[in-house]
């Protein structure tokens, strides 16, 4: 068995001698900026992880491991634009460091190496894999759609939010596992279990991110601290605050929501909505349906027909998510 330490090793090096063009530089230098960058890597090693717990060689998934990062930093370079975030990662966003058509074309040709990375499966899983993998990124486009729709709306319920996070996010975890589960031959059953362990995963993971949009450390976290906030995101704490507040608290709380702010009134409005949630105890409701989700991932888990020694690698990882900072 591999040690996640060596498949992040991998990564790095495999997304380093990535081949790209130099020509245009404006095409390809932010492509190169957002994967110079770092990130936690997640999606390449649950996909060599599920790979391994079906005892496939983790090398034959080196290309869909780097084809499913790079598929995700495209997603990155366009949702910063859409959540005009200043910040990725501790350093500038593409669109903010060079601009907006820059960041979307640049998003656009990484999609587009993220296919032909896929497309370099070994033969007896690739229709399966291209499969599974287009479905994937239809439906992240469906809940980034979603996102930014529910901007907009105050009666989104839960069930709602629990669909839209599904797509924008969660399928992408479980998709990771099951490419990597299907290189190795693994049975559609399995293929299906490890999926939904991913899916559930990515579930409390958004959950997570959420909490974390509000509660982290700028410097830690990488990441603009209120953005959702300032844009009205409906995430899992501004719902539970909506249902549960009343009387003068509700108020006060739509009225941050419906009110156009200028740029120098941020700060009052993330603190307001932020002393709004600590007074309904928004963030350890969030943490208990995270918890919830993250022992649904792990039944899932459980009935996988291998060793538990096997599954220690994907145990281990997804408990360091649901305690990260970053
Ligand atoms: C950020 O994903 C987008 C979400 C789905 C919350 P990550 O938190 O995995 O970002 P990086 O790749 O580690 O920077
Ligand atoms: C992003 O959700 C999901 C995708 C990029 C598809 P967020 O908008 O919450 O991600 P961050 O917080 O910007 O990383
Ligand atoms: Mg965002
Ligand atoms: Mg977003
Ligand atoms: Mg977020």
């Amino acid at each position: 068995m591999t040690s996640p330490a060596k498949m992040q090793e991998l990564i790095g090096i495999q997304l380093q001698t990535l081949h790209l063009q130099t020509e245009p530089a404006t095409l390809y230098d932010p492509i190169r900026y957002m994967l110079s960058l770092g990130g936690k890597r997640i999606r390449p090693v649950l996909l060599l992880m599920g790979t391994e717990l079906f005892d496939g060689n983790m090398h034959d998934a080196l290309s869909a491991a780097i084809g499913i990062e790079v598929f995700h930093n495209f997603t990155l370079l366009h949702d910063d634009i859409m959540d005009n975030a200043p910040l990725r990662r501790a350093k500038p966003t593409v669109h903010r460091k060079w601009n907006s058509n820059i960041a979307i074309l640049s998003g656009d040709a990484m999609f587009v190496k993220s296919c032909q990375l896929m497309m370099e499966v070994p033969d007896h899983a690739l229709r399966d894999v291209v499969n599974v993998f287009q479905a994937t990124a239809l439906e992240v486009c469906e809940g980034q759609q979603l996102d930014m729709d529910y901007e907009n709306e105050t009666s989104v319920t839960i069930e709602r939010y629990l669909k839209m996070i599904r797509l924008k996010t969660a399928v992408l975890l479980g998709c990771s596992l099951k490419v990597g589960a299907l290189i190795a031959n693994a049975t559609e059953e399995d293929a299906q279990h490890i999926y939904d362990f991913g899916v559930n995963l990515g579930l409390a993971f958004q959950l997570q991110d959420d909490v974390l949009d509000v509660y982290a450390d700028t410097e830690k976290f990488g990441k603009q601290v209120g953005g959702d906030i300032l844009s009205n995101k409906k995430t899992y704490l501004l719902l539970t605050a909506l249902n549960q507040s009343s009387g003068l608290l509700k108020e006060e709380l739509l009225q941050w929501i419906h009110q156009s702010i200028s740029s120098d009134k941020n700060v009052d409005k993330v603190q307001a909505v932020t002393r709004i949630y600590n007074s309904l105890g928004v963030r350890e409701q969030a943490e208990k349906k995270m918890n919830q989700l993250y022992q649904e991932a792990f039944d899932h888990l459980s009935a996988i027909p291998v060793s538990s020694s096997k599954k220690e690698p994907l145990q281990k990882l997804a408990e360091s998510l649901l305690i990260r900072d970053v």
